[in-house]
């Protein structure tokens, strides 16, 4: 048995399952990447992948929206639950939308903030899903298991992911980097299911007051910019910066 907190998350993590005290992203860096989704620079994305996890489950031979039986979906790694709320909200009551992190922050705060979907602090390496119940999964910029994800996929779901795009966030990386190496834009490929679309999001953001800064602090490479910069992008009245992202969707084969 597992207890509910107050905010009606659930905490499947057992103390000496974890490798340190607070695992995930830290309290810090959730911060930053809600106060920068907050302004909206990613709502496209947003959209654009909940339409496509809509479009990828009603074209799905494992459960059809049409069918009585409500589609279940799990988004992994899923921070404070930014894209899950909307997968939820354009899904309607028709689904039932699960989100998973090991951060326990990010999950307090996700599951305070929006009651449509099901949170739980969990690693996605051994996921608390039954064999074959999951419909979908979606997995923006985090940590799977191959093995783990096919072992909970219905025959014929979906896995959605979304990676970084050659140019995205180019210009932050220029100031960063010497030179900078365009990312990988080869999709990564997943035993036992098989790419069925993959769609590009390319855009420019006009990032006021500060924005680069929070930004910054979401990304891997915050660690490699100097305090100069880190004091610059703060101060910034308006900072231009392109984002780039893949969609991909794959079903199991
Ligand atoms: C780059 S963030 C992306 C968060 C969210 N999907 C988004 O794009 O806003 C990666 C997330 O994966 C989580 N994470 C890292 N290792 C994990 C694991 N083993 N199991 C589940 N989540 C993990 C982190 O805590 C963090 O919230």
């Amino acid at each position: 048995m597992f207890d509910k907190a107050k905010e009606g998350y659930v905490n499947l993590m057992p103390a000496h399952h974890k490798h340190s005290k607070n695992p995930g992203d830290s309290k810090e860096m959730m911060q930053s990447r809600r106060a920068f989704l907050e302004s909206g620079h990613y709502q496209k994305l947003q959209q654009q992948l909940a339409n496509t996890v809509q479009q990828s489950i009603a074209n799905s031979i494992a459960n059809p929206l049409e069918n009585s039986q409500q589609p279940t979906i799990l988004d992994i790694g899923c921070g404070e639950g930014y894209y899950t709320n909307e997968i939820a909200n354009v899904l309607g009551e028709s689904a039932q939308v699960y989100g998973l992190d090991i951060a326990k922050v990010a999950v307090r705060y996700a599951s305070k903030r929006y009651a449509n979907c099901h949170f739980s602090v969990a690693s996605s390496y051994k996921l608390p899903f039954n064999d074959h119940s999951l419909d979908a999964i979606v997995k923006v910029y985090a940590p799977s298991k191959q093995e783990e994800l096919l072992r909970c996929l219905k025959p014929g779901g979906v896995l959605v992911t979304v990676t970084p795009g050659a140019r995205h966030l180019y210009q932050l990386r220029e100031r960063i980097y010497q030179e900078v190496r365009l990312h990988e834009e080869q999709a990564d490929e997943f035993a036992g299911l098989e790419l069925i679309e993959q769609a590009k999001l390319n855009y420019s953001m006009q990032l006021v007051e500060g924005q680069a800064f929070e930004l910054l602090q979401m990304t891997p490479f915050a660690w490699k910019a100097s305090p100069e910069l880190q004091a610059e992008l703060k101060q910034c009245a308006s900072f231009d910066c392109e984002a780039d992202f893949n969609i991909q969707t794959y079903r199991v084969i």
